[in-house]
């Protein structure tokens, strides 16, 4: 608390000789003293003064003690108001302690000592009570920039989030990319499996739709969805390219490898553990019967159990080409028939369920389009066999058109043209998720 400035006290007295005696009496105590011989002499001088403390006569000419001091209160509300007043004044004095106009009395003749006494006691309470204004006064004005510093901050902040979430979705699309920029490479060198990964992944994420997974666990089944046969990259193209069927146990042996090779492959990407795991139990089977580890039921990874189905799906749906319903109920029905032995029935209950195979592939022949060969785009899946007039096989029913397969149609069909058109199916895409995925 403050003590170097003074406090001033004011009294009021139409006797001088009452007021040099207080001002006697008061001297000592370190205050400043102001005089006035009326009331509206007091008021005056209230105007152009800060009074800590108000002593006043009861009988003065014109406004009375009470009187003065109930106008006191507009200019200082905060003043202590003492009453001077004799015996016969007691029933105003005490009204006007009642209604707030007067902090206490004294009767005249009064006590020196215990006038000092209580004047300064009042004068403590007014410099603690002063100080505790001021503080408040400085909590309000903190308080106030305090608001607007957080105003401007929690601005500053949203903003820099709409940055950060804009920098994410761009991180995320080209993350995406780069991964399905890879699946392609997979399989580029084995036309019969061309695009797998990509319904693979697409499969997935039907499946995961109705699964409830944290974002990371969601991503790194995607991923590893996109990813689970990278392991093959490595695997001579004398395999690859025959038929599963024309399989020799050598060739077998070299490509049960290609899980545990997958996992090799991603092992050194930071944060890719779990996709590399994923990878590696691909081929696991529900009753231990897969590869490589053996490993039994909820042993495998759920996002193993998972791309597992979605593999096996897409292996026999394909089999022969482009499916139609009836292979997708075939494809189906296998899922069904190993459940419980291959695949997890939960999860294959949960593909049925969702019907992903159908959803993702194509709509039947009632969705199909015709199409002149420049009008065609790469990914676009052929109807019927295509034929030149002159009855040139050009393109076998199922096939998915590349860049390279448009320009030989768009260059035979300037010198010999495409009968009718190009009948093409309508595809529905299922991935505009993807933007949220981002590696962790
Ligand atoms: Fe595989
Ligand atoms: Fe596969």
């Amino acid at each position: 608390m403050s003590t170097a400035k003074k406090q001033t006290i004011l009294l009021v007295d139409d006797e001088e000789g009452i007021l040099r005696a207080l001002k006697r009496v008061l001297g000592g105590i370190g205050v400043d003293i102001l005089t006035a011989m009326n009331g509206q002499e007091a008021l005056d001088l209230l105007v152009g003064h800060k009074v800590a403390l108000i002593m006043s006569d009861q009988r003065m000419p014109g406004l009375t003690g009470v009187e003065f001091l109930t106008k006191s209160k507009d200019i200082a509300p905060d003043a202590t108001r003492i009453l001077l007043t004799g015996y016969a004044d007691i029933d105003a004095t005490i009204g006007a302690i009642n209604d707030g106009s007067v902090t206490y009395y004294f009767n005249k003749p009064w006590d020196d000592e215990v006038l000092i006494s209580r004047i300064q006691e009042s004068l403590k309470m007014q410099a603690v009570k002063a100080e505790n204004k001021s503080l408040q006064k400085l909590t309000r004005q903190q308080n106030e920039k305090l608001k607007k510093l957080n105003s401007s901050l929690e601005q500053r902040v949203e903003q820099q989030t709409a940055e950060i979430r804009e920098k994410h979705r761009e991180l995320a699309k080209s993350f995406m990319e780069t991964i399905k920029a890879f699946s392609n490479m997979i399989e580029l060198r084995f036309q019969d499996v061309r695009n797998h990964s990509q319904r693979v992944g697409a499969l997935v994420k039907k499946i995961l739709s109705k699964l409830e997974l944290n974002h990371t666990e969601y991503q790194d089944i995607v991923v590893a969805a996109f990813l689970h046969d990278i392991g093959k990259i490595s695997i001579p193209d004398s395999v690859m390219e025959k038929k599963t069927d024309h399989y020799s146990q050598a060739d077998w042996d070299l490509i049960k490898k290609h899980p545990v090779l997958g996992q090799t492959c991603v092992y050194h990407i930071s944060g890719f553990e779990e996709v590399g795991h994923l990878i590696r139990h691909h081929h696991e089977c529900f009753d231990g019967s897969g590869y490589p580890d053996s490993l039994v039921e909820t042993q495998i990874p759920l996002g193993a159990r998972i791309i597992r189905i979605a593999d096996a799906f897409d292996h026999q749906a394909f089999a022969n080409g482009h499916p139609n319903n009836e292979a997708l109920n075939e494809a189906s029905a296998y899922l069904v028939r190993k459940s419980g032995t291959e695949f997890d029935p939960a999860l294959v209950r949960k593909f049925i369920e969702c019907d992903a195979g159908r959803e993702f592939l194509f709509k039947e022949s009632s969705e199909t389009r015709y199409l002149r060969p420049i009008q065609l785009k790469e990914g676009m899946i052929v109807a019927t066999d295509v034929f030149t007039q002159n009855g040139m096989f050009l393109v076998p029913k199922g096939a998915r058109l590349s860049e390279g397969m448009i320009g030989r149609i768009v260059k035979i069909d300037r010198v010999d043209p495409v009968s009718d058109g190009i009948q093409v199916f309508k595809m529905i895409e299922t991935d505009k998720e993807e933007a949220n995925y981002v590696p962790t």
